[in-house]
C-alpha cells in the first residue's frame, strides 16, 4: 500500500487515477481547486482512503506545508489549465498554474530533502507543435505554439533537471489526446471528444474549428492510467520523458464519423476558422514506452464504446 499525492485529483484524469488507486488498496491525497474538476468525480471513493483539499496548487505556502508535514510515496502532478485555447486567453495565469506551482513543489522537495519514490509530471504532446516529423518521437523537434505548450515543456525540463542536479526521482510523460468518462464537457475549452459526446446526447450544435482534417492520437483514459503507473513503478524510467498515446492518429472528421455510427445519428456541425495556437497534425511514436511493456488496450472504436457505456 502506498500514499499518493494527486494534484488535479478531482479532474478528469486525476479522478480516474484516484479510483484505480483506491481499488488497489492505496491511499490518495487530492489537491484541486475545482476550477475544472468536481467533487462528484470523487465522492464515491472510500473516504478512509481519500483526503481532499480544495486548494489551488498556486498556494505555495499550502503546498509547502502539505509536503513537509506528510509522507508521500508518489506525486502525480496533473493540476493544470488543461486547454491550449484557454492558455492563449490567459497566458499569465497559465504560467502560474502550469509552471510556477510545479516548480515550487520541486523546490520544496529539494530544500527540505523530502524523500519521494517518484514524481510524475503530465507534460503534453503540444510541445511538438507543427515542426519535425508528423509522428513524434520523444527526441523530435520541440516547437511549442502556445503558452500551454511552452509551460508544459518548461516544467518538464525543470523536473528532469531537478532530478539530475538534486537527485530527485522523476519521470515526465507527454500525454496525447486523452478521453473517457468524467471529462468535463461544459467549457468551450474541454477536450473535443467530451464536447462532441455532449452535442450528440443533447442534440445540440458542435463548433468545428478548422476543416476537421487536423489529426490527433486519442487515447482512452484507462490506458493512460496504466501507463502512468508503469512509469512511476519502473525504476528504469528515472529522469526520462515518454509519449503516452496509442500510436495511431485519426482526423477529427473521421472520429466524428465513428461517433455518429456508435450513436446512430448525425452531429450538427457549425464551422469556424481554426483556433489560434492549434496544432495541425499530432501523431505519436510510442516505441519508448512499449519497450517497458506498455501496450494500449483500447482502439478508438473500443474506447468510444467504453466511454459511452460508462455514462
Ligand atoms: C489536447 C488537450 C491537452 C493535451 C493535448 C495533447 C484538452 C482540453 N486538451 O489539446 O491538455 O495536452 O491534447 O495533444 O483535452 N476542437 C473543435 N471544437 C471544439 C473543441 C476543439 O473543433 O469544440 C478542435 C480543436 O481546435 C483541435 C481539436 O479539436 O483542433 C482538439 O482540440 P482539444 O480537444 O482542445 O485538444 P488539443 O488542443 O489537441
Amino acid at each position: 500500500m502506498a500514499n499518493y499525492l494527486i494534484t488535479g485529483g478531482a479532474g478528469f484524469i486525476g479522478s480516474n487515477l484516484a479510483q484505480v488507486l483506491v481499488e488497489n488498496g492505496d491511499t490518495v491525497v487530492i489537491v484541486d481547486d475545482l476550477s475544472m474538476g468536481s467533487l462528484a468525480n470523487i465522492n464515491k471513493l472510500n473516504p478512509e482512503q481519500v483526503t481532499v483539499y480544495q486548494k489551488s496548487i498556486t498556494d505555495h505556502d499550502f503546498m509547502r506545508k502539505l509536503l513537509v508535514n506528510n509522507h508521500f510515496d508518489y506525486l502525480v502532478l496533473l493540476g493544470a489549465v488543461a486547454s491550449v485555447a484557454d492558455s492563449v486567453v490567459r497566458p499569465i495565469e497559465t504560467h502560474a498554474i502550469n509552471c510556477e506551482a510545479n516548480l515550487n513543489v520541486f523546490d520544496v522537495i529539494r530544500k527540505h530533502q523530502i524523500n519521494i519514490k517518484k514524481i510524475f509530471f503530465a507534460s503534453s504532446a503540444a510541445v511538438y507543435g507543427n515542426g519535425g516529423p508528423t509522428t513524434k518521437q520523444e527526441t523530435s523537434l520541440i516547437d511549442p505554439l502556445s503558452p500551454y505548450a511552452i509551460d508544459k515543456f518548461t516544467t518538464e525540463r525543470y523536473l528532469l533537471n531537478y532530478g539530475k542536479l538534486y537527485g530527485l526521482n522523476t519521470v515526465a510523460a507527454r500525454f496525447f489526446n486523452v478521453y473517457g468518462p468524467k471529462q468535463n464537457p461544459n467549457s468551450p475549452y474541454s477536450g473535443v471528444l467530451s464536447i462532441i459526446n455532449k452535442a450528440l446526447t443533447e442534440d445540440s450544435e458542435f463548433a468545428l474549428f478548422g476543416d476537421g482534417e487536423q489529426t490527433r492520437d486519442f487515447v482512452y483514459v484507462q490506458d493512460v492510467i496504466r501507463a502512468v503507473l508503469l512509469l512511476l513503478h519502473n525504476s528504469n524510467t528515472n529522469n526520462n520523458v515518454y509519449n503516452i498515446a496509442t500510436g495511431k492518429s485519426i482526423s477529427l472528421n473521421k472520429v466524428i464519423e465513428i461517433f455518429e455510427n456508435v450513436y446512430g445519428k448525425h452531429l450538427k456541425i457549425v464551422r469556424h476558422s481554426a483556433r489560434k495556437g492549434d496544432v495541425k497534425d499530432s501523431g505519436a511514436d510510442i516505441s519508448k514506452i512499449q519497450k517497458l511493456g506498455f501496450q494500449p488496450e483500447y482502439s478508438i472504436q473500443e474506447g468510444l464504446s467504453a466511454y459511452i457505456a460508462a455514462q
